[in-house]
């Protein structure tokens, strides 16, 4: 797919956004760069520490150019954000270059929750797709969303009490879908999925 996505662009000359952030978060195959196969320079890959570091308030990522394009980079960057204030430098220095512990530790959190989550939903017949990255999980409610699943959400959060993103706020092949995070505690992401209603046979 990357191989493909990559000669697309060279055919039509354009340039590809890749972004990967969840690079340290991948289950059933490693990280591949989209810029370590481009050998044409078309690549900007985007990182951030939102993820890898679960540092999501304090706002630092970076982006990987192709030769020769930081100068212009950094050129629309200042016209829009002067830098990254001083804690978080000193925050995300202390991310990258201390223990990798958490790191480890974020990935075995979710790989098991992810394990539990789609262990739930297949005990109740609710389908869902597996992520091969990431700590979401895109589950089916159309049985129940009646064509607005924005509004679905917005009744299962106050009447249920619980938070699960519309699939339609990421484009409309998203209706009848939720995104949930599996990122809580083991415990409070089960309770949150075992709220789902089930499936009309
Ligand atoms: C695929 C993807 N890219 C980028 C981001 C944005 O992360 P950041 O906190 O660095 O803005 C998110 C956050 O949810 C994401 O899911």
């Amino acid at each position: 797919v990357l191989r493909d996505l990559l000669s697309f662009a060279k055919r039509h000359d354009l340039w590809i956004v890749s972004d990967e952030v969840y690079e340290f978060f991948t289950w059933d195959q490693p990280h591949v760069s989209l810029a370590a196969l481009d050998d044409d320079d078309r690549v900007f890959s985007v990182f951030s520490l939102s993820k890898t570091y679960a540092m999501t308030g304090i706002r630092v990522g970076y982006l990987v150019t192709p030769r020769g394009l930081a100068p212009v980079m950094r050129s629309v960057q200042e016209a829009s954000i002067s830098c990254v204030n001083t804690p978080g430098q000193h925050a995300a220095v202390a991310a990258i270059t201390g223990s990798q512990q958490n790191l480890s530790d974020a990935r075995d959190h979710y790989r098991a929750n992810i394990a539990a989550a789609t262990a739930l939903l297949d005990s109740k017949g609710i389908e869902y797709l597996r992520p091969a990255g990431t700590f979401y999980l895109w589950v089916r409610v159309d049985y129940v969303s009646d064509g607005d699943v924005a509004e679905w959400a917005e009744r299962f959060l106050l009447e249920s009490r619980v938070a699960v993103a519309p699939g339609s706020a990421f484009g409309r092949s998203g209706e009848g879908w939720i995104r949930v995070s599996l990122a809580a505690d083991l415990d409070v992401m089960l309770a949150g999925l075992d709220r789902l209603p089930l499936p009309v046979a």
